[in-house]
């Protein structure tokens, strides 16, 4: 089973990933946590460069196009080899993030979810969590912590992104699981637990 996390900055996708595994674990089941982009050697390089705040000159589409090759990596290195392991993958963002960020953020459209599928080669998630939260409250959570590239784009850019994830959880709603993140960290685990078990069961 392939699970997904999405959501704005702050939204509390490392906090929630984190007590998803531990519960998983309990339960017995072997679990792969990674992340994006990065989780592979050469995707974390890419992830350098990418965020890197002295890369002010970089177009949305080399930006789209970075993502993707990190994300080409990580699916044939690591993904693709522990789902047929029989193991569960929780992946710290994925194809969504493009789709918000630089589709709708960058607004370069359809063009990201093609260079996607070339990357994905048909690697979807069975389960994407989107921990839905407004950005200034992310904002807030992250409090002073040294911004990235991405995180010091205007408002306006976060906006778009928002727009983006609400464009997603109406197109695939038997994928995506909006959990209202605005919520305490025990009931949003609770909600997440009880979503994956069932979808677990289901298959
Ligand atoms: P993300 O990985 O989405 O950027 P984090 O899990 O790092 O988010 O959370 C960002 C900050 O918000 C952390 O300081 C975390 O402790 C805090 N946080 C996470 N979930 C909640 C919550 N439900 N309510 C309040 N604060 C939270
Ligand atoms: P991440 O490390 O998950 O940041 P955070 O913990 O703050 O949520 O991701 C780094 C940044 O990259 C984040 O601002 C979102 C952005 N991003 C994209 O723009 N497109 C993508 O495809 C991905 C995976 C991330």
């Amino acid at each position: 089973m392939f699970i997904t996390f999405e959501g704005g900055d702050g939204s509390g996708k490392s906090t929630q990933i984190a007590k998803l595994k531990d519960a998983l674990q309990v339960k017995g089941f072997d679990v792969v946590l990674t992340r994006e982009p990065g989780g592979t050697p050469i995707s974390e390089k890419i992830r350098q460069v990418i965020l890197d705040k002295d890369n002010q000159g970089m177009t949305p589409v080399t930006e789209a196009l970075l993502y993707a090759a990190a994300r080409a990596q990580l699916v044939r290195q690591v993904i693709i080899p522990a789902l047929e392991e029989g193991r569960i993958v929780i992946c710290d963002r994925f194809l969504d993030s493009s789709i918000a960020y630089q589709g709708f953020g960058r607004q370069l459209g359809d063009a990201v979810d093609n260079i996607n599928q070339y990357a994905i080669a048909g690697c979807m998630p069975d389960l994407t969590i989107f921990l839905k939260l407004d950005p200034a409250s992310g904002r807030e959570r992250i409090g002073s912590r040294e911004k990235d590239r991405i995180e010091m784009e205007s408002d306006a850019f976060h906006q778009r992104v928002a727009e983006g994830y609400r464009w997603l959880e109406e197109n695939y709603p038997e994928r995506i699981l909006a959990v209202d993140a605005s919520q305490s960290i025990e009931e949003i685990a609770a909600k997440i637990e009880a979503a994956v078990m069932e979808r677990i069961h289901a298959l």
